[in-house]
């Protein structure tokens, strides 16, 4: 079997723009492959606490713990474990205030340490998770690229297609779910649009 995670960033469950466009991905993977999902508004994530803090630099430098920063550290551990179980990775991300919403924000933090997701040496950065990723971006306006240059407000796509590099998910799917602001007809119109290849790239998924 395949595993599949599938990471949701919105809090806005049936209404959501992203989650619809998720789940035509979803009905489109092949039947081998097996999803958990993680709702990060749903999840009670730790906050970064000055324990976790002082456990990532003792984590780095193999320095010994507290009993409390070790054990926030399992924590950070679990989830950490959770997202590089995976095979493949879809991500649902609804644009706000043209950057990712704070909570995924916070997962990343949670989970992006050297030595646990990723590794550096003196060739360079690398990745300790692996498989290919498929970002939706969902957002109210249209922030394609324009004759060929990024959208200067989009700080969705730089940002994430640096974490998913650094972490090692190669290669990134990017699907654009956008004008979902536009009249009562705007997140369908938008879906629709990237039905295609929310489709074409599920079903390449093995
Ligand atoms: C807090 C917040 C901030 C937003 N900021 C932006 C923005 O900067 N640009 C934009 O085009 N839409 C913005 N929107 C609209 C959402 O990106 C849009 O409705 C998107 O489709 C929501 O995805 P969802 O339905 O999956 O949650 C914002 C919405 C919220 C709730």
């Amino acid at each position: 079997m395949t595993e599949l995670l599938h990471i949701n960033a919105s809090p806005r469950g049936d209404s959501s723009a992203s989650s619809a466009a998720a789940n035509v991905f979803l009905q489109a993977l092949p039947d081998n492959v097996t999803v958990n999902r993680i709702d990060l508004f749903e999840r009670e994530l730790p906050q970064v606490t000055l324990e976790i803090t002082s456990a990532k630099m003792k984590y780095v430098m193999g320095a010994e713990m507290t009993d409390e920063e070790s054990r926030q550290w399992t924590g950070i551990l679990d989830l950490a474990n959770e997202f590089k179980a995976a095979d493949h990775y879809l991500l649902a991300i609804p644009m706000w205030n043209f950057s990712v919403p704070y909570i995924l924000k916070q997962y990343i933090d949670l989970i992006t340490h050297p030595g646990l997701t990723f590794a550096r040496d003196e060739n360079g950065v690398q990745g300790l998770a692996s498989g290919s990723a498929t970002i939706i971006y969902s957002r109210g306006g249209d922030y394609s690229p324009k004759d060929g240059k990024p959208d200067p407000f989009d700080f969705q796509s730089p940002y994430m297609s640096a974490w998913l590099g650094l972490v090692g998910l190669d290669p990134v799917n990017e699907v654009l779910v956008q004008n979902t602001l536009a009249g009562p007809d705007g997140i369908n119109n938008a879906v629709s649009a990237a039905t295609n290849q929310l489709r074409s790239i599920a079903g390449a998924v093995t």
